[in-house]
């Protein structure tokens, strides 16, 4: 029997293959991920239009009760039209976005990656909406390089030594093993300190104590940050550590299963897949291990095909975990695909499997 916590019935799952929505109409929230409420399953994601990767609607919302049959709930955060000013004018970049629930101020809190209109990926901001409902709509309230003025709280003061006789003007030249070993030690965090940290491809998580974080790409996609949010999850608290300093990781997707961390990521190669990596830490602080690709079988060294976005734990079931991904289509983007996958366990390590079709039986 199922709990009225769970899905009601779960649909097969194809990943790979046009998904339609209640209207027929493919699913269009890409880069996305979903927040479960009120016994419903929000998914909210980039709205993709057929022939550009920028921003001409804005941000999507769908629901569903069982994750395989979803209703469009439509544009929850839209862009712009005239206000040319304004960040999210039309053909600016929004992705990546996620949406956490807070308790105390029974706010709806959305974060994603944006990039200013005719800047291509230099802006690399993060911005933050907010909504009385899951369905929207989202009133937008500020964009910000995070963190500004902020080291990462663990670092020694031998860390810290070695940080201040870091110096830009010595490292013209990228990718040089010693321009590497400079990055390692905070070149670009050094750099960036006075204006804020890069923030692109990121995740939002929400601990069992309430505490959230925004994990991102930052140090031009070199080093993922994650980085504690204020109560009401509107800001940064300035308190963040540094992962896989000089690893280029991109898409971080996160979750938690028996008190350990579990980070899944790919590398950075734009919209063409790569092979992921998996990290694992006893703290969200660390210290994060590095683990090998958690992708195993046919065409596990690019992820299938695609790019992580989210790990979704099912509520009311146990150890039910779904990784999701993206095949993107640059030459037409709305026909971007999904991935989801089950994440099994190995001794306790997750693994992620190609299956054609599959239901949510599969964690009974
Ligand atoms: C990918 C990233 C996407 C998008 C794209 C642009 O690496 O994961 O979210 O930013 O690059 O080329």
């Amino acid at each position: 029997m199922l709990s009225c916590s769970q899905p009601e019935k779960m649909g097969v799952i194809q990943s790979g293959e046009i998904w339609p929505d209640d209207k027929g109409v493919h699913i269009n929230a890409h880069g996305g991920g979903i927040l479960f409420y009120d016994d419903t399953y929000y998914w909210y994601g980039e709205h993709k239009a057929d022939s550009t990767s920028a921003a001409m609607v804005g941000i999507m919302c769908y629901s569903s009760k069982n994750l395989s049959d979803w209703k469009n709930e439509g544009v929850v955060l839209p862009v712009e039209k005239n206000d040319t000013t304004s960040d999210l004018i039309q053909g600016c970049v929004m992705e990546r976005p996620k949406v956490i629930y807070n308790q105390k101020t029974k706010k709806f809190v959305m974060w994603f990656h944006l990039e200013l209109k005719g800047q291509g990926y230099t802006a690399a901001r993060s911005a933050v909406a907010v909504s009385d409902s899951p369905t929207g709509p989202f009133k937008y309230l500020k964009s910000l390089r995070p963190n500004a003025g902020r080291l990462p709280f663990n670092m020694t003061a031998e860390q810290k030594a070695v940080f201040d006789t870091l110096d830009i003007e010595h490292f013209a030249k990228w990718w040089t093993p010693d321009w590497r070993e400079a990055i390692k030690k905070g070149l670009f965090v050094k750099r960036d300190l006075a204006g804020g940290q890069m923030a692109r491809d990121m995740q939002l998580f929400v601990d069992d104590d309430g505490k959230a974080y925004h994990i991102f790409s930052s140090e031009d996609n070199l080093t993922l940050h994650i980085a504690e949010l204020s109560d009401d999850f509107l800001s940064h608290t300035g308190k963040y550590v540094r992962v896989d300093p000089a690893g280029h990781n991109e898409a971080p997707a996160l979750f938690k299963k028996d008190g350990t961390y579990w980070l899944i990521a790919s590398g950075c190669t734009g919209w063409d897949p790569n092979e992921a990596r998996m990290f694992s830490a006893p703290s969200i602080w660390g210290p994060w291990t590095k683990h090998s690709n958690p992708c195993v079988g046919p065409n596990s060294e690019l992820t299938f095909g695609g790019q992580s976005t989210f790990v979704l734990r099912l509520p009311g079931k146990k150890d039910a975990y779904i990784f999701m991904a993206d095949m993107w289509r640059p030459k037409k983007p709305s026909d971007a695909r999904y991935i989801w996958l089950p994440v099994q366990f190995k001794d306790g390590k997750p693994y992620v499997e190609w299956m054609d079709s599959w239901d949510l039986n599969f964690f009974d």
